[in-house]
């Protein structure tokens, strides 16, 4: 089984995170997975994004439920990270989707527990399954917390692999049942107070481990030891010598 080092949105520490700089970055380094987070403007385009708002990541503000795919012109997501960055745009799913043809990047879509309701979060799911279409090579696997959402997801896009992700304070004991109903492939747990118990449990039940986010290469090692598949972790370009 190989093992994953999952660039955590992207080369994050060396670029801003989310952006086609910080992907670039990651492939740059020799990264063969990315992490990042999506949502869904007013009109249907996916943008890459981790909040629900355009606070702490661009040079606007507030919600971006109500913008359209011309606003995106008007965002810089990168100069709160440093000047070198200034201009660098919010980007689609659907630029992201290109770079991997172009690269053979490999990718996790972590689809965002949208905020404004189930129309909304239809069009959300609609639209990436749409998009993932278009992939031709590279692997990707879809998560998120809301499980509702993937359960409804994998209706759309049957023969894609899907992780649910806990929070160590919500992973109750019928984890088993619900990735048994969304049909996911994987359990993305948090890696604060996993245990070796759980990690062998998770694995008896037949799902492959992802842990976020390990930032320590000791932690990663002990985790691929005790079976764990991969880690999303903001220092991959530090952790590929774990990878096989
Ligand atoms: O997918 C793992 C990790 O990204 C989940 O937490 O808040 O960074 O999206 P968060
Ligand atoms: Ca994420």
């Amino acid at each position: 089984m190989g093992k994953r080092i999952f660039a955590h949105r992207g080369l994050n520490r060396r670029a801003p995170e989310n952006t086609m700089a910080a992907f670039r970055k990651a492939v740059d380094a020799g990264v063969t997975w990315i992490e990042t987070d999506v949502d869904v403007l007013q009109d249907g385009t996916v943008i890459i994004c981790h909040d629900t708002t355009l606070d702490r990541t661009t040079n606007c503000t507030g919600s971006y439920y109500k913008l359209n795919r011309a606003d995106l012109a008007f965002i810089d997501a990168g100069s709160w990270f440093s000047p070198a960055y200034a201009g660098e745009p919010l980007p689609t799913l659907f630029q992201l989707v290109d770079y991997m043809n172009e690269t053979g990047l490999n990718a996790n879509i972590e689809i965002k527990s949208n905020e404004a309701g189930a129309a909304m979060t239809r069009q959300l799911i609609s639209a990436v399954a749409h998009e993932l279409r278009r992939l031709h090579g590279p692997q990707v696997i879809v998560s998120s917390f809301n499980h509702v959402l993937l359960h409804e997801f994998h209706a759309l896009a049957p023969d894609i692999p899907l992780g649910c992700l806990y929070e160590t304070a919500a992973l109750y004991e019928d984890w088993r049942s619900i990735l048994e109903l969304v049909g996911a492939t994987y359990i993305h747990p948090e890696d604060r107070d996993l245990t070796r118990e759980r990690v062998a449990a998770f694995r008896d039940a037949g799902f492959g481990v992802n842990v976020w986010t390990v930032n320590s290469v000791a932690r990663a090692h002990e985790l691929f030891n005790w079976g764990v598949e991969g880690v999303f972790t903001d220092c991959a370009d530090e952790m590929l010598h774990l990878a096989e």
